[in-house]
């Protein structure tokens, strides 16, 4: 396995993501790891992430010294190849140029180790405020760009090394087979890892932590809960009660859907609660995002705790929390974006231990696990779907005539898309009601009615995403239905913006 320490950076589980597709375990790590913590795991080679700060910073992100007497290889990636310099004697960094984007870089050494088989110019990601301006003791420089005369360096006595771009972003046009040649050449780790591995550990480690006490699980309706589910149900069986709280918030037929399936293929054990009213009457009044998304999180919650204190003697909560809900939401080291409402709300007196065993997976690795529990890919091909589901598709304050909007338009966009053969290739799809009324015209009448937005995204892991080109015409049979059949709608936007600078959602 290799560990990668965590200095903040948002790509910092990137990295472990990059290294798990190459076949070998990865886990992120806390930088406070300690050499004998470090020692015990064992690993056959550690990253040091990115990170936002300067290494001059107030509270800098340090390593334990210790950690380069291990004798374990070493990949600093940016502020990571910085704190090298940093700690290392020898070495120094300035905190003059900053660079954000693409950059060039030549290789200036034929025995670059990480650039073997790559090309000697090629273009790398670059986002940093720092630079590293004179390599440590037994280093050498292997890379250079304009901007960043130091963009590589190695000290192949002690294999270490350090680049000042990012490999693990799709931008670096190489960054892959720099990973591949620093895990495979430099750390000699072994491509021996795999899914099915990883539904061994969960279900391993979920039975340790358990032992013979009960989980209760917080079934959402997406995909992910009902992944954690399925992981949970074959890892405990009837240890495991599942709630499934209709909050009112869903899109059209799918409670009916999931529950078929949970209930009825896999035997899950599910109470239903129907919640729609108690969440509506909370909502009342309230339009902004943040306060939205808390109250539905800590509802959600509150119901749990109402159905668990009839269930007896319940200690773990279940959740189907993903990787990316994690770093928007900030952790320890990286900064908030929005809070997502698995994550965030948690009342600080809830007394549940929370099992989230797909913490460290994005959601198409979610996807593969749930295939290989055997779940039907039709549910498990389903798009993302927020927590906080049409409430935050409402944007502003929810009232019942609002959802069904959403809820019917919704229906028709998913109907006409997956007609077109297009759902498969768009990773999210849906509309939104911004709450702005204009004037139309129908038959011969003036109308003053809401419009609807259509938001379709492309995506590998919902950290960034790009509008989908749906074709003109499909967009045409979209809007024609969508005026046609749902009432107090008139007119149809559709949504040209990526994340960054957008989100997905609207709020
Ligand atoms: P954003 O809007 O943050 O969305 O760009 C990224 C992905 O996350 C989903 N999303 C959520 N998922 N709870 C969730 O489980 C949430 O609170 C939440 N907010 C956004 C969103 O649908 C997209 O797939």
């Amino acid at each position: 396995k290799i560990i990668v320490l965590d200095f903040g950076s948002q790509y910092n589980q990137l990295i472990t993501r990059r290294i798990r597709d190459l076949g070998i375990y990865s886990e992120l790590k806390s930088h406070k790891l300690t050499a004998q913590e470090i020692k015990e795991i064992n690993p056959k080679g550690i990253i040091f992430s990115g990170g936002p700060n300067s290494v001059y910073a107030d509270g800098a992100l340090r390593v334990d010294p210790e950690i380069f007497k291990l004798g374990i290889p070493i990949l600093g990636i940016c502020y990571g190849m910085q704190l090298m310099a940093y700690s290392l004697e020898g070495g120094d960094v300035s905190s003059d140029n900053g660079q954000y984007g693409r950059a060039e870089i030549s290789i200036t050494s034929d025995d670059a180790k990480l650039f073997k088989g790559t090309p000697k110019t090629q273009n790398v990601w670059m986002s940093h405020g720092d630079l590293v301006t004179k390599v440590p003791e037994g280093f050498e420089r292997v890379a250079t760009s304009d901007d960043c005369p130091i963009s590589a360096m190695q000290d192949t006595a002690r294999n270490f090394y350090g680049i000042q771009f990012h490999a693990e972003v799709r931008n670096t046009d190489y960054g892959n087979d720099i990973l591949k040649n620093f895990a495979f050449d430099v750390c000699q780790a072994e491509a021996n890892w795999s899914m099915d591995d990883f539904i061994d550990l969960q279900i391993q480690s979920i039975r340790e932590t358990v032992g013979d006490r009960k989980v209760l699980l917080g079934l959402s309706g997406g995909v992910d809960s009902s992944v954690v589910g399925v992981l949970l149900h074959k890892a405990i069986g009837n240890q495991l009660t599942s709630i499934f709280v209709d909050h009112g918030l869903l899109r059209k037929g799918e409670a009916d859907q999931v529950m078929a399936s949970l209930k009825g293929k896999f035997g899950l054990n599910v109470v239903q609660v129907n919640a729609q009213e108690r969440f509506l009457s909370k909502l009342a009044g309230v339009s902004d995002p943040e306060q939205k998304r808390k109250i539905i999180g800590k509802e959600f919650i509150e119901v749990f705790n109402d159905e668990a204190q009839k269930l007896d003697g319940i200690d773990f909560l279940a959740q189907g929390t993903l990787y990316t809900d994690v770093i928007e939401s900030g952790t320890d080291t990286a900064q908030t974006i929005k809070s997502h409402h698995n994550v965030g709300g948690l009342p600080d007196d809830m007394h549940f231990q929370l099992i989230e065993p797909l913490r460290s997976l994005f959601k198409d690795e979610a996807r593969e696990l749930g295939e290989k529990l055997g779940m039907p890919s039709d549910l498990v091909w389903r798009q993302p779907f927020p927590g906080p589901g049409l409430g935050i598709r409402v944007l502003g304050e929810i009232t019942p005539e609002k959802l069904e909007i959403v809820r019917d338009s919704d229906l028709i966009l998913r109907e006409e898309i997956k007609k077109a053969g297009l759902d498969r290739d768009i990773w999210q799809y849906f509309t939104v009601l911004p709450g702005i009324r204009s004037v139309g015209v129908m038959g011969d009448s003036r109308t003053y009615d809401y419009t609807v937005g259509i938001r379709a995204v492309t995506s590998i892991d919902g950290m960034t995403a790009d509008f989908a080109h749906i074709p003109w015409e499909v967009l045409s049979d979209i809007s024609v239905r969508i005026v046609n059949e749902v009432k107090h709608v008139n007119r149809i936007v559709y949504d040209v913006t990526s994340k960054p600078p957008s989100t997905v959602e609207w709020e």
